[in-house]
């Protein structure tokens, strides 16, 4: 079998332009613009990259982006009064603070200090709460970008038998209680997991989110599941030069299985799509 390739790239194109599409009609409708704040402690060049395509893309589908960054001995009492200015803010309806924040900041605490209306990142502990007790929360961007895949490649999920590879807050447990959410039998697999190779081959649908570079060979693979690698990891090759890999072995797995997503071009582009998706609601919601 050869897999069907998921096209992230084209499906968060889709939602963009949705979501572009309604932030017109509230504009013209109830003269309202949706406003997104991102908060960059540092200058992780990773997480710089990831702010400036955020602006970017949350400008271009017609909201309105405000970026503060902020040094990276920034104190905890600053950073929390400019969560608290922003959570007062009416023309802002989403904050996001990138996260890693530098290590004297206290990332629960700054994370929680969030007005939980505005967390569309989804990590407030009142979200998570509402999420595994599946009650209306914000739902964290990236495992929302997969479970849209998802549901775009099978209609329902009900019953499938589901293997999230990762235990992180941000990804593997949100990821798991959406599959829980869509009926699946899910298992959460992690660096303890006793023969995860015999665990990953029962999966109709195999999510991989540890940042170990392509850890997952396609033998591990069911015949015909689905495989969602949110993996990014830049590894060297033998002539020096860098590449992304995913977190499986892309050329092995896509034999097996029946569909799978690409790195790039798979999980990446949905984050931010979701992110846009997360200030529209929010922004909805608090305009009624
Ligand atoms: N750093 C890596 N991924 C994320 C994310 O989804 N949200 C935030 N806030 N920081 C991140």
């Amino acid at each position: 079998m050869t897999a069907q390739v998921i096209d992230g790239k084209a499906f968060a194109a889709e939602v963009r332009g949705k979501v572009a599409e309604h932030v017109t009609r509230l504009k013209e409708k109830h003269d309202l613009v949706p406003g997104l704040a991102v908060v960059l402690v540092g200058e992780d060049p990773a997480s710089q990259v990831y702010v400036r395509s955020k602006g970017k893309q949350t400008t271009e589908v017609g909201m309105k982006s405000v970026e503060h960054k902020l040094d990276a001995d920034t104190s905890e009492a600053d950073l929390l009064a400019l969560i608290d200015k922003l959570n007062k803010d009416d023309s802002i309806h989403g904050i996001l603070v990138q996260l890693p924040l530098p290590k004297h900041l206290n990332e629960d605490l700054v994370i929680n200090s969030l007005d939980p209306a505005k967390d569309v990142d989804g990590f407030h502990i009142s979200n998570v709460g509402l999420l595994g007790t599946g009650q209306k929360s914000m739902v964290p961007c990236t495992p929302l970008g997969c479970l849209m895949m998802l549901r775009h490649h099978h209609g329902s999920l009900s019953g499938m038998d589901a293997v999230v590879i990762g235990r992180s807050n941000i990804v593997g447990k949100p990821m798991a209680q959406l599959l829980l959410g869509d009926s699946c039998t899910v298992t959460i697999a992690h660096s303890r997991t006793k023969d995860l190779a015999d665990v990953v081959r029962r999966a109709d649908i195999v999510v991989a989110a540890v940042g170990r570079p392509e850890m997952v060979p396609g033998d591990w693979i069911k015949e015909g599941a689905t495989v969602i690698d949110v993996g990014i990891n830049r590894i060297e090759k033998d002539d020096g030069k860098t590449k992304l890999v995913g977190d499986v072995d892309y050329e092995s797995c896509a034999k097996r299985a029946g569909a799978i997503t690409p790195v790039p071009g798979g999980v990446g582009p949905m984050t931010i799509a979701c992110l846009l998706a997360n200030t529209l609601t929010a922004a909805c919601r608090a305009n009624g």
